[in-house]
């Protein structure tokens, strides 16, 4: 009901909506409007109230929740089920695998505002403070292999690397397999958890943090080297309900060129978008470093590393140094 009340002053926007009509047209007591506009406050919505007047919507906070991100959202799937929407939460990934394995439908989103348990790539904390960054989780369930899916990280970095230009005007990097950098300094990180059969997949988590409005002092001392904001970029504010909405429909539309036509054409626009092709690099896997050339991906996402003795060595996942 509360979401109700503000979708009506939403629709007016500018003007007042009398009590009266409120209570007609969502046909609730003039004491539950007032318990309502007063927990929207509560939320961060400021509203005005004059008496014999009405109510009028003066401020919109920044905030994640399912009304602001669905204001406008053109996708078809992707938040357009289920939003689970949390002020603090351990992880959005957590949640995500819940509701993945309870059958939820392609596109369910968890988004927080918080995380106290955020995790990144290779068990690492991810650093989640409340109302400065993105952090979200979607539940796929596409109809492929469970090989391809290191795919599907790369689909998403092209994705949200375009979102992030589109809406902010950073021109982040992608370093293999899915980081994304702005001036060297990592941006936005992606990852994927897996719940897979031999021969299909069940479903997968899409998990995405992006560092949005965090100034250096909201990271902890041992990333202020390592991590930027696009507020740091940019100087500007992001408008994280704004650029969230631009992820999905991003991440929809490239999601669905993968499906139907396959990583090729993904995989041509990661490469013009790449900071950590046909340079020198290092990379350490779990057990070992390497130092090459990276020379190409191949078609499964594979990076390839020419080694200083001429062999070319085939890495499927690592942690890449420029
Ligand atoms: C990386 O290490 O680069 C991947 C970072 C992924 C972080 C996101 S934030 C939302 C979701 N919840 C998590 O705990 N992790 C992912």
């Amino acid at each position: 009901m509360k979401e109700a009340v503000l979708r009506l002053l939403k629709k007016n926007r500018g003007a007042y909506v009398s009590g009266e009509e409120i209570c007609k047209s969502l046909q609730v007591t003039r004491t539950a409007i007032w318990k309502h506009i007063q927990a929207l406050r509560e939320d961060g919505y400021e509203i005005e109230a004059r008496p014999r007047v009405g109510y009028q919507l003066t401020g919109t906070p920044d905030r994640l929740n399912p009304e602001e991100i669905r204001e406008g959202l053109s996708t078809r799937i992707m938040g357009q089920n289920k939003i689970f929407y949390y002020s603090t939460i351990s992880s959005t990934n957590k949640i995500a695998q819940e509701e993945g394995q309870r059958g939820c439908a392609e596109g369910t989103l968890v988004v927080a505002e918080e995380q106290t348990g955020g995790r990144g790539r290779l068990g690492r904390v991810w650093s989640s403070p409340r109302y400065k960054g993105i952090f979200l989780s979607l539940v796929l369930r596409p109809l492929v292999n469970p090989a391809q899916v290191a795919q599907v990280t790369m689909v998403a970095s092209v994705a949200l690397a375009m979102a992030i230009r589109t809406e902010t005007g950073v021109v982040a990097g992608i370093k293999w397999p899915n980081d994304l950098l702005a001036h060297g300094k990592k941006v936005c990180g992606i990852s994927a958890d897996l719940n897979a059969e031999m021969d299909r997949v069940n479903y997968l988590v899409l998990g995405a943090g992006i560092n949005a409005n965090q100034q250096p002092e909201d990271f902890p001392v041992e990333l202020r080297d390592t991590a930027t904001s696009l507020k740091i970029e940019t100087g500007r504010r992001v408008d994280r309900a704004k650029l969230t909405r631009a992820c999905l429909e991003s991440f929809e539309h490239w999601y669905t060129l993968w499906l139907d036509g396959g990583f090729g054409t993904v995989l041509s626009s990661w490469k013009e978008m790449s900071v950590s092709l046909n340079c020198p690099v290092r990379i350490h896997t779990l057990n070992k470093s390497w130092e090459g050339w990276a020379e190409d991906i191949d078609v499964d996402g594979a990076l390839l590393l020419r080694l200083p003795n001429g062999e070319m060595q085939r890495l499927v996942s690592g942690e890449v140094s420029l």
